[in-house]
């Protein structure tokens, strides 16, 4: 079986069941995507369905007074991206005639939309086929693919993103993604990774060298 196969074969059997995994709504992905970039998902979770259950559309969003938005934040820090994420609804509702855009290249222009982020909205939101690439997914590819590149290095970055950008599924690329990143956050953990039950542990090389755990490699800047 294929990488993405086998993947996503793991996927389905060891899934967490999370609210943003049930949704094709660009608007919730955003905003799933934005709190997660600062907290783990347990955390992340009840702000989640707090400003869903506040703010059920981007237009009711853009339309919220900022103080209720950054006091609904209040916990999250970084109170810059509640700002800049107050912006960007604005820019959907009066750039996008109120419709988030539907694809990558679009999605970079919102204000405080990085690549992570444009990436995760196009392939979940829209099924376009590009990976996301975050911690997790350095992680996961370094280990198996021995890959020695610096995850803090701008050329380390766009090695890792090209591979995963060559790995990613035809069919469901979106799937695909959640999968690589599960992958990290549950089997192919940081510290004692379950290397006995993963789905890579014959191949994986980094395993076979035992150096998993000087992968990946991050230099201080
Ligand atoms: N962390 C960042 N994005 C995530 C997602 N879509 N699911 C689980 N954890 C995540």
């Amino acid at each position: 079986m294929e990488f993405a196969d086998r993947l996503i074969n793991w996927y389905e059997k060891n899934k967490r069941d999370l609210p943003w995994r049930h949704t094709t709504d660009p608007y919730k992905i955003w905003l799933s995507e934005i709190i997660l970039q600062q907290t783990r998902v347990q955390q992340g979770l009840p702000y989640y369905e707090k400003f869903v259950a506040n703010f059920p559309t981007v237009k009711d969003f853009a339309a919220a007074d900022i103080d209720k938005v950054l006091h609904l934040w209040q916990g999250l820090g970084y109170y810059s991206r509640a700002r800049n994420m107050h912006i960007a609804a604005n820019e959907v509702m009066e750039k996008w005639n109120g419709q988030f855009p539907d694809n990558y290249k679009d999605l970079l222009t919102l204000k405080g939309v990085g690549k992570y982020t444009a990436a995760a909205i196009a392939s979940f939101g829209f099924k376009e086929k590009v990976a996301t690439v975050d911690g997790n997914v350095y992680r996961v590819l370094s280990r198996i693919f021995d890959i020695d590149h610096d995850i803090a290095s701008g050329k380390g970055q766009k090695v890792f993103t090209e591979v995963a950008n060559e790995l990613i599924s035809e069919s469901s690329p979106d799937i695909f993604n959640q999968a690589l990143m599960e992958m990290g956050a549950i089997q192919c953990t940081p510290k004692s990774p379950r290397c006995e039950d993963c789905p890579f542990v014959q191949e994986c090389e980094a395993r076979i060298k035992d150096i998993i755990s000087i992968r990946p490699v991050k230099l201080k800047k």
